[in-house]
């Protein structure tokens, strides 16, 4: 399990989401209300970038801007064809102001003041 600093979250409001380079890899961190998500940004259908599509809210997914795959941000699995397959989920943690991403974890966190 690494733990990598991914941004600031008082600079991550509910709505909001930010791509994190680790290792190469793309990862979105979506922001959806007070709860932190982590999955791939590369959609599994083809090469569509998952930050450019929409997140949405009430059904927690986000959507691929090429070809109207969805991906469910809690489990990574494929919501709406053409995708099919899942794409890799990440832990996130906080502390103070400070969000981590966490590979070889699958948890979200919630966002609110403990
Ligand atoms: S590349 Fe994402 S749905 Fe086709």
């Amino acid at each position: 399990v690494t733990r990598h600093f991914a941004t600031h979250l008082s600079s991550l409001p509910p709505g909001e989401s930010a791509v994190v380079d680790i290792d190469g890899v793309e990862i979105l961190l979506a922001r959806v209300g007070d709860n932190l998500y982590a999955v791939n940004n590369l959609c599994s259908h083809a090469e569509g970038w998952l930050d450019m599509g929409s997140v949405y809210p009430v059904t927690c997914e986000v959507g691929c801007p090429l070809h109207e795959g969805r991906f469910d941000l809690r489990t990574g699995r494929a919501t709406h064809e053409p995708a099919v397959d899942p794409i890799a989920t990440y832990g996130v943690e906080i502390s103070g102001d400070d969000v981590f991403i966490v590979i070889g974890a699958e948890s979200h966190v919630n966002a609110s003041p403990q």
